[in-house]
């Protein structure tokens, strides 16, 4: 959610700082600012809307030192005055996250406030802490030990770079569970929310570092300094780079068309990958847990409920699918030899993270499945298998979905001796090769949908539904079909498009009930399935695969249809209103 860059650089910090905001824009955001040292003077510019505005407003700038910031709001609106930089007489700071005992905070400190954010009591509190520390003659380490008051007094989940007038020439960086990467350059340093933010553009960066929790970074052209929470220097074991993206739409004309068609690229990698030895120990043990929870939120959420299905069939054994927000406060009942299990392609997501803290708490083992290598999940987490779906940015999940589920299946397989299906790839690619939009176009007008389906295609209907929601803004609901004629029918008429997905023999005749029902209050039915059920409605006809893999392919085509719904009505599918790529806040 939103991001924030810093750097140090000769000559090009504003500049890369901009950069940076850009490649971090994906996120999703309402606003953005920068502060940068300009000669002797630090200029702080703000912008409501694109980060292209602020660029226009900047200009080109010759800047040894940068911090920039794009802005979801979680507190006030999103005005320029509560845009970041925030300030104090000698603190410029930019923060993402929530700073939840803001208000108390604020009433001890008698300086003016200007915006109505959380952050700006971090500027406020720093100043405060470093003329209370007045007696440390060195600035830097009088900067360090006002941070270090500061983070002892803040509640919530942030990631701040600040710059302090008594010494510009270098930036500081911490956090507390809202996520942030140092990476190390020849002669310049950055750091950034995401690392992404980095990616290609910054040929000269070498090494990646990913702060943990209360760590504190000092950061100059030349040199990086990372402290513990009692203000020791230590060392921060290198992270891998993620795999390469192409940034660029290709010959696509969204991100998100760009990665429903790499999903062939992404089965094919995560295959090959993902048997690492935490994935070997764990499906080994599988079978032994007595209980096996699994959590996430939204498309993970749903990926959770195909797990269900695949674990409960080939492990004979009952598994249990929460929302991440609704384990963290739920009565937790505590059971020896218990597995919780995250789903999350991010690895950032906030409530899922608490979740998994929860867990840990209770003395449940952890696992996660993630598709970003070092995000904060694979660090708090006993077993860590990693997808290989490539950095997908649209703010719709795609290929990481399919990879989740991909990653399921295998888990399930390996750990009840099943062979693997094979060419999960080649099917996937003929499902996008053999989509047409041509046969659809009629449903891109229809204002009511409602997915259908049973067993693991009830997953996959909630995830077409979701799809739709998200980047068409149109409402849909996922339905398990059986539960259709318990309330839900009332709604189903001529207006109506009801997709049924029927991937599953031995319910197929359950899931056309509920057809039949809706054609019969004369709604319109699209069937997507690989039995040829062209009789019963319109259909999209998937290639035929081993039914256990089918939640895979049968997803593909939804996700096409909400692509081509949401552009065919003008709309931009890479980033939806309101919503973020990943919820690092609560
Ligand atoms: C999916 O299209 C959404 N962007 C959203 O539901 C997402 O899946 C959810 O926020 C969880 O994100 P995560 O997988 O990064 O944890
Ligand atoms: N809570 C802060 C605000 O509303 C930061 C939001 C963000 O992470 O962008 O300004």
């Amino acid at each position: 959610m939103c991001g924030i860059y810093g750097c140090c650089q000769r000559a090009k910090a504003a500049k890369s700082a901009l950069c940076g905001l850009e490649k971090l824009e994906y996120r999703g955001y309402d606003s953005a600012g920068i502060a940068f040292l300009e000669g002797e003077k630090i200029e702080i510019i703000k912008s409501v809307g694109k980060v292209s505005n602020l660029k226009i407003k900047v200009g080109e700038k010759v800047s040894n030192i940068a911090i920039a910031h794009t802005r979801w709001a979680t507190h006030g609106r999103a005005t320029a005055l509560n845009c970041h930089p925030h300030t104090s007489e000698n603190f410029i700071i930019v923060h993402n996250g929530i700073i939840e005992n803001f208000k108390e905070l604020k009433s001890n400190i008698s300086e003016k406030f200007y915006s109505e954010t959380d952050s700006e009591v971090i500027a406020k509190l720093l100043e405060k802490n470093f003329d209370e520390l007045s007696e440390i003659s060195d600035i830097n380490e009088r900067i360090l030990n006002s941070i270090l008051k500061t983070q002892n007094q803040l509640i919530g989940s942030w990631a701040v770079i600040l710059i302090c007038r008594k010494n510009p020439l270098k930036i500081y960086a911490f956090k507390n569970k809202s996520p942030l990467i140092v990476a190390r350059g020849k002669g310049e340093n950055h750091v950034a929310s995401d690392i992404n933010a980095f990616e290609k553009r910054e040929k000269n960066l070498l090494k990646y570092y990913n702060l943990n929790n209360r760590n504190i970074a000092e950061i100059s052209q030349e040199n990086i300094i990372f402290y513990d929470e009692k203000l020791n220097k230590i060392e921060i074991k290198e992270i891998k780079k993620q795999c390469e993206i192409c940034q660029e739409n290709c010959n696509y004309k969204h991100k998100m068309l760009k990665e429903i068609n790499e999903i062939p690229k992404a089965i094919y990698s995560t295959k090959k990958h993902i048997k690492n030895s935490d994935f070997k120990k764990l499906s080994k043990k599988l079978k032994n847990y007595s209980k096996i929870t699994i959590v996430g939120c939204g498309t993970a959420y749903h990926a959770g409920l195909y797990g269900k299905f695949i674990l409960e069939k080939y492990l004979n054994k009952n598994v249990s699918v929460e929302l991440a927000s609704e384990f963290r406060y739920k009565t937790q009942i505590k059971e020896k030899n218990e597995l919780v299990l995250a789903i999350s392609q991010s690895g950032e997501t906030a409530d899922t993270l608490a979740a998994i803290e929860i867990a840990r708490k209770n003395g449940a083992e952890t696992a996660a499945i993630t598709n970003v290598c070092g995000s904060s999940i694979t660090r708090i987490c006993d077993y860590v298998l990693q997808t290989r779906a490539g950095a997908e940015v649209a703010v719709a999940a795609t290929k990481s979905y399919v990879c989740q589920i991909l990653a399921l299946y295998m888990l399930a397989s390996s750990a009840s001796g099943k062979r693997i299906s094979r060419g999960i790839d080649k099917i996937a690619n003929k499902t996008i090769l053999s989509f047409s939009l041509e046969n659809l176009k009629e449903f891109l007008g229809v204002k009511k949908f409602f997915f259908v389906g049973r067993l693991c295609d009830s997953a996959t209907a909630s995830e077409g539904a979701l799809k739709l929601k998200e980047i068409a803004y149109v409402h849909s609901e996922g339905y398990s079909a059986g539960e259709l004629k318990h309330g839900t029918l009332s709604l189903v008429d001529e207006n109506s498009l009801v997709i049924a997905i029927i991937t599953q023999s031995n319910i197929l005749d359950k899931t056309l009930n509920a057809v039949h029902e809706v054609k019969a209050r004369g709604a319109k039915v699209l069937i997507v399935s690989q039995f040829e059920l062209a009789g019963e409605g319109k259909e999209i006809l998937l290639p035929a695969a081993k039914e256990e893999i089918m939640p895979l392919i049968s997803v593909i085509p939804l996700q096409l249809f909400a692509y081509h719904y949401s552009e065919n009505n003008g709309l931009n599918p890479d980033m939806p209103r309101n919503l973020a790529k990943s919820v690092t806040v609560e």
